[in-house]
């Protein structure tokens, strides 16, 4: 293999620079050539691309975004678009792809390695949902749920000097993993989950009255913005509707916060610049070998590689038993 290449693609998550960068350098210091395609797979089918070496990486560990840019392609959706992605990787002499997204951009590159035959990608997770089956995390996931403590941290502050009561949104389209443990690390009163059917009569509003009656002035509901997909006909389908909702029936004054794309964005903690500079590292490291369609996987604290149809079986379920921790040790 001489020519690789590499591209963020689907929401963008802090520590994908760290990936870009491990990639870039593991390979040009192994003799490697390496292309970072800009916007994802709209890139790779318009040809947008260019050479990096050691220093078109320099002074990235520390920023959140990705310097690749991030979409999520329609075309290459399409067989069409996945002919043209294919036919710009033989022109460029691309035999490796390296892709850093989530599911649905692994789904994406299987199809294209699965037509084309010659070229192999890696698949390195990146999202802030940690949505991804085969892995336990998955790069942006820390800072993000550093951020959501930080906001909720000064949302609590105004909460207590107001007594009121603050439905905050957390991201996490069909997962509560950010909702779930960030909510447990601000103390939160119910968290709401898209797994975890509720009854908001039973465990929202009857649960803030058991505990106003403990003499508890002030509270946190976090919920998953996936709650009102699973939800969709609920009327209380939002988070300004249910503090709404919260305010008439128990009297206590409520606000709504969604947090939203705040939570996408800074500078990555530790654990994610690591773990991501660590994937990217493997990712390179694989392709040499020749291997290829595998995604690269933390479990249980292990970097671990899973082949792309052994990790397209796999699922992965909301830690039960700590959201039950949460439900007793929130009161
Ligand atoms: O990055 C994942 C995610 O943050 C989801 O939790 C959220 O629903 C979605 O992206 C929103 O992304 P966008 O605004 O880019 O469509």
């Amino acid at each position: 293999m001489k020519t690789i290449g590499v591209l963020t693609s689907g929401g963008d998550a802090p520590g994908m620079n760290a990936a870009i960068r491990a990639v870039v350098r593991t390979a040009c210091q192994s003799g490697l050539n390496v292309f970072g395609i800009k916007r994802g797979y709209d890139g790779l089918i318009n040809n947008d691309m260019q050479m990096m070496d050691l220093r078109s990486v320099s002074d990235i560990i520390d920023r959140g975004g990705t310097i690749l840019f991030s979409a999520r392609s329609e075309e290459f959706r399409t067989q069409a678009g996945i002919q043209k992605a294919i036919d710009v990787c033989r022109m460029r002499g691309i035999e490796g792809l390296v892709v850093i997204g989530g599911d649905g951009s692994f789904r994406g590159a299987k199809e294209l390695s699965e037509q084309a035959g010659d070229i192999r990608f890696i698949g390195i997770p990146g999202t802030i949902d940690n949505d991804i089956p085969c892995c336990d995390y998955t790069i942006g996931y820390d800072t993000c749920m550093n951020t959501i403590m930080e906001m909720v941290d000064r949302i609590r502050d105004t909460s207590e000097s107001h007594g009121r009561c603050f439905v905050v949104e957390a991201m996490g389209r069909y997962a509560g993993h950010l909702a779930l443990n960030a909510g447990i690390s601000v103390g939160a009163t119910c968290i709401l989950v898209p797994e975890v059917p509720y009854d908001f009569e039973e465990d929202v509003i009857k649960r803030l009255k058991r505990f106003l009656a403990t003499g508890k002035q002030h509270f946190i509901i976090m919920v998953a913005e996936g709650v009102w997909h699973v939800n969709g006909s609920d009327p209380k389908g939002s988070c300004t509707q249910m503090a709404k909702e919260i305010e008439r029936l128990t009297g206590i004054e409520s606000r709504a916060v969604i947090l939203g794309h705040v939570q996408r964005g800074g500078s990555p903690t530790v654990r994610d610049r690591v773990i991501a500079s660590r994937m990217g590292y493997m990712a390179v490291n694989l392709l040499m070998q020749g291997q290829g369609n595998r995604i690269v996987a933390m479990q249980n604290e292990k970097l671990l590689h899973f082949d792309m149809h052994e990790a397209a079986k796999m699922t992965k379920g909301l830690d039960r038993e700590l959201y039950d921790v949460a439900h007793i040790i929130s009161i």
